[in-house]
């Protein structure tokens, strides 16, 4: 298939791009460059062993995406961009409305214009705010605690709608549970601005000695250990999951959410320690005041997933950390360095 992979710069969209090109698949990428580098292409080049199609393009930029559209035909869409920090979401709600919703709204327009059908989106654990029961399953209520949470919400009622309303749309969304962890030749992962937002890349950068030490969020959680539980699942997996799902785009009626997640939890002192393991390296921690908003436990129930596209996270936590430390120990200031 000829994918436009929009957002296909950044973390998640990197790593599948090399997925869909290994199995063959046309990629171009579309990205603005918001929150990444094109420095990231040249990796990705490298990796695929082949040229790619990039462009500098806004998914907001509706004539822009028309010409793409009118230039080529693709098979199907991944649309992985927008912003994607709950913080910045809570200082900047209008640009994350814009830039999440409007985008949304702008690429589904050019899509349905061009006559391109099939989508996979970028949704996220989000979208069940502070979920009731663990495991969670896709059937479980639907609400957000942060205007971040909110944009995936009201992106997913809007394909709803397009799907209602145009019965040969085929959509799936993709709900993330944790991703972490890099591709394994080192090349390409995770390159946050500034100080992460996520537990991962903040690892890293302890273990790396650019930061003194990690603040851990509450430690009286009723858990294992008192520390936050998520459901970290390896990009890898991730990717893996999004061209299954294009793959299997074709038997969906309508708009299919799915889990993405291991189905496991796992501890923030049970990765800190995991991670102390795969890099030889000490992780200076100290246990501060729970964060507001935030849940004891959250994992996922992967088994949708499982059952329509015979998908399953296959990588653990060593794999994740081990990974990681890989593409930190090899980037040490991300992809500034390219
Ligand atoms: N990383 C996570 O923890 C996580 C969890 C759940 C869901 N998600 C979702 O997955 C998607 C990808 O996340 P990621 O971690 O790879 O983030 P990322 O910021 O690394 O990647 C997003 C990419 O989209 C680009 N982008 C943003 N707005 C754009 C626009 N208007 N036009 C064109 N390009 C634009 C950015 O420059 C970036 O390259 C996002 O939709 C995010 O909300 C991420």
């Amino acid at each position: 298939m000829r994918v436009l992979v929009c957002g296909g710069a950044g973390y998640i969209g990197s790593h599948t791009s090399v997925v869909l090109a290994g199995r063959g698949h046309d990629v171009v990428v579309a990205d603005n460059f918001s929150n990444s580098s094109p420095a990231v292409l040249q990796r990705l080049e490298q990796l695929i062993g082949r040229a790619l199609e990039a462009h500098c393009l806004d998914v907001r930029d509706g004539p822009g995406l028309a010409a793409l559209f009118s230039k080529q035909s693709f098979d199907a869409v991944l649309h992985f961009a927008a912003l994607k920090s709950v913080g910045e979401s809570c200082a900047r709600p209008l640009d994350y409305f814009d830039n999440n919703i409007a985008g949304t709204i702008v690429l589904l327009r050019a899509m349905r214009d061009a006559g391109v059908a099939r989508l996979v989106f970028s949704s996220s654990a989000t979208v069940y705010g502070e979920p009731a029961s663990v495991p969670i399953d896709e059937d479980a209520p639907l609400s957000a605690t942060n205007p971040y949470g909110r944009t995936k919400l009201v992106m997913e009622q809007l394909i709803d709608d397009v799907c209602a309303a145009d019965p040969d749309f085929q959509a799936i969304s993709l709900r993330y549970f944790n991703p972490v962890g890099a591709h394994p030749s080192g090349l390409i992962g995770e390159a946050p601005n500034g100080i992460p937002n996520n537990l991962m890349p903040y690892v890293c950068q302890v273990a790396a000695g650019q930061r003194e030490s990690l603040q851990v969020y509450g430690g009286d959680w009723p858990t294992v250990d008192g520390t936050g539980v998520r459901d970290y699942i390896h990009v890898m997996d991730l990717a893996r999951a999004h061209v299954d799902a294009l793959e299997k785009l074709d038997g969906v009626r309508g708009h299919l959410a799915l889990n993405l997640g291991v189905g496991r939890g796992v501890s923030v002192l049970q990765l800190v320690q995991a991670f102390a393991e795969a890099s030889g390296r000490q992780i200076p921690y100290r246990i501060v005041d729970r964060r507001e908003g935030d849940v004891a436990e959250a994992w996922a129930d992967p088994r949708r997933a499982h059952a329509m596209l015979g998908w399953r996270a296959q990588l653990g936590v060593e794999d994740m950390c081990r990974d990681a430390w890989r593409w930190q120990s090899m980037n040490p200031e991300g992809y500034a360095e390219t």
